[in-house]
């Protein structure tokens, strides 16, 4: 009795401090609020009852409303049901999942792949079955978070360097420590759209016998050969690369996420990444769905090449008017205007304008470096872009 109204008496107080905490976030420019999706069309979506021309999403090859994957998911809606029931070392590891992992192993070109239920809890895996506490773990200081958590969580040493400097790795790798070294980077960075120097990573992990992690979350399905990725754009095999972990809720446009790797490798993740096992296994409907994208991502090149077309389109055009560019050729296309308040307002006014861009402020890209982050999509067109240039040329600080 006397503990509950002590825990009573104590809620106040404890509202008040994240009342605090909340009314701080807000007077800096860092308070985040959903805004409610209620359709999704193509390159349109509808948002609170107002229609825009959609830059904000992952979907880069348009085939998350696909007819042919919406089908695939009805079919194994109707034969799995709903949900996995379980965890994949219980009982829901289902024939689709298995399915879907010998494909992902045969087109990343790795011996095997394995399913997890998100991105981050594919990263948070790597690093429990993997990391140790005398190990050090080097990190892009551009890294996705889901990267850093994994390393802070995993309680290895965790070192980072300046975004893409290789000296900096170099001399951190050139420092005697214990344990082993994993240098982990994304292949391309989520907020600029920037290739990591993937063949130098590789090369100087050779010379310095560090493991390689490559989270390739958003060149899967947009780079290399039929899409299979940076590491296969730039012919780094399991040799040179020997955890490839990417997304199935980007560019295949449905959810989940995979490593790829060698089979003790693989093996070594079902028996320790806790993520793995202590979580329920995405439903094997979804998993039917993802096959269906995959078939398609790599049949479909035209997505694509239509996708290099209008990244090119965006550039030139983003050039001609002096509208603000990042160093980008990938679907991510950063606009940086350096103050977030700067940045929601123009965020808005695009809004106003019919164009959905999200506004991506500290802490989640470097203090100052407030940034629109467009992405292009298979599913926009020329007239889509020149719209948002033109939309954009209408705002002084977007333009250089
Ligand atoms: C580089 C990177 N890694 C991992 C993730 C996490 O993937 P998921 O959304 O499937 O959890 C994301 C994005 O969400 C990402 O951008």
């Amino acid at each position: 009795m006397g503990t509950t109204l002590n825990r009573d008496a104590n809620a106040p107080a404890f509202d008040a401090a994240l009342l605090a905490g909340l009314q701080h976030l807000k007077e800096h420019y860092q308070y985040r609020t959903r805004r409610v999706k209620e359709a999704a069309e193509g390159p349109e979506i509808e948002v609170e009852g107002r229609r825009y021309i959609d830059f904000s999403s992952n979907d880069y090859l348009g085939l998350s409303g696909d007819p042919r994957v919406v089908t695939a998911f009805r079919r194994g809606l109707g034969r799995y049901g709903a949900g996995a029931g379980a965890s994949h070392l219980v009982s829901g590891h289902c024939q689709p999942h298995h399915a879907l992992e010998l494909e992902l192993a045969a087109f990343t070109d790795r011996p095997r792949a394995l399913l997890f239920s998100t991105g981050y809890l594919a990263n948070l895996g790597i690093a429990s079955a993997l990391f140790r506490r005398n190990d050090t773990v080097i990190q892009d200081r551009a890294n996705h978070a889901s990267l850093v958590d994994a390393a802070i969580f995993a309680r290895a040493r965790l070192v980072r360097y300046p975004n893409r400097n290789i000296g900096t790795l170099e001399r951190l790798l050139s420092k005697g420590r214990g344990g082993r070294t994993y240098v982990v980077t994304d292949a391309v960075f989520s907020m600029d759209g920037g290739l990591a120097p993937l063949v130098k990573i590789a090369a100087l992990c050779a010379r310095h016998e560090a493991v390689l992690v490559v989270d390739d979350a958003h060149g899967f399905g947009v780079l290399g050969a039929d899409g299979a990725g940076a590491l296969n754009q730039l012919g780094l095999g399991l040799g040179e690369a020997p955890i490839l972990m990417a997304t199935c809720g980007k560019a295949l446009g449905v959810f989940g996420a995979f490593v790829a790797g060698s089979e003790p490798l693989i093996e070594t993740l079902i028996q320790r990444a806790r993520s793995y096992i202590y979580t329920t296994a995405i439903p094997p409907a979804m998993a039917e769905a993802v096959r269906e994208s995959l078939a398609l991502l790599r049949r479909e090149g035209w997505r694509r090449t239509h996708l290099q077309t209008l990244i090119k389109h965006f550039r030139a055009g983003a050039r001609r008017l002096g509208v603000k560019l990042g160093d980008s050729h990938t679907p991510i296309q950063p606009i940086v205007l350096g103050h977030s308040r700067t940045t929601l307002g123009v965020a808005a006014l695009l809004r106003r304008n019919g164009y959905y861009v999200v506004a991506f402020r500290p802490p989640t890209v470097p203090k100052g470096t407030a940034r629109l982050r467009i992405t292009l999509t298979a599913n926009h067109t020329p007239a889509h872009i020149d719209g948002l240039l033109a939309a954009l040329t209408e705002i002084p600080c977007a333009v250089s």
